[in-house]
């Protein structure tokens, strides 16, 4: 765990995490289950968040989790992860997923995923904690940020929305 709150660059904490999926993570059809990317993509993400925050953190949102082509048996697939914003004790990890045959190496890799995380940083009590805030190093870097906390703001208001609503209408 980390006392120093100074900015932190996106570049600090940025990881790339390949496995290979093999019959185990298979679904009845035969492709691979959605829910092994989805661990992948945490895992991956959760590595993000802890050296970003300098300690432990547990996933409070997956957000927009997309899948956008099957994955195949045998497949080498690989999550990009960083941090795109942080706020004072959460901040949102970025995963961006893609698939290559395991015996063809010169193939692009196929985009097959996409998500959005929000971590929160919590101290050994479980209680959340404050992060350093993310530096981007670039115009992308910029770019993901101010879409993050355009994401946020949805969250948030959506989260009150249903709040409100359940205020006005108690379950019955
Ligand atoms: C995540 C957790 C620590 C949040 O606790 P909490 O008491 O609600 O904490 P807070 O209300 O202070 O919120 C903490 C941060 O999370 C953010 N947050 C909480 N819910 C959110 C949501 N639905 N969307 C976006 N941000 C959210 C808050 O905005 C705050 O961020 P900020 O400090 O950067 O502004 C708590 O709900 C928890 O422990 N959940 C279980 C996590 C877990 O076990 N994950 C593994 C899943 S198997």
């Amino acid at each position: 765990m980390t006392d120093d709150l100074r900015g932190v660059p996106t570049s600090a904490s940025r990881i790339r995490l390949s496995r290979v999926v093999d019959a185990l993570d298979a679904n009845l059809h035969g492709n691979v289950h959605g829910g092994a990317i989805m661990r992948l993509v945490d895992e991956a993400a959760g590595v993000v968040a802890s050296r970003h925050s300098g300690g432990r953190v547990v996933t409070a949102v997956v957000d927009e989790m997309q899948f956008v082509v099957p994955v195949h048996v045998g497949d080498v697939v690989t999550c990009e992860a960083q941090v795109n914003w942080s706020g004072r004790t959460s901040c949102e990890i970025g995963v961006r997923v893609t698939a290559q045959p395991w015996d063809q190496a010169g193939e692009a890799g196929r985009h097959v995923a996409s998500a959005y995380l929000v971590f929160v940083a919590v101290d050994d009590a479980g209680h959340p904690r404050v992060v350093p805030p993310v530096m981007p190093e670039n115009d992308e870097g910029r770019r993901r940020f101010r879409e993050a906390e355009i994401r946020r703001g949805t969250r948030l208001a959506r989260r009150e929305a249903i709040l409100r609503s359940r205020e006005r209408t108690p379950a019955g």
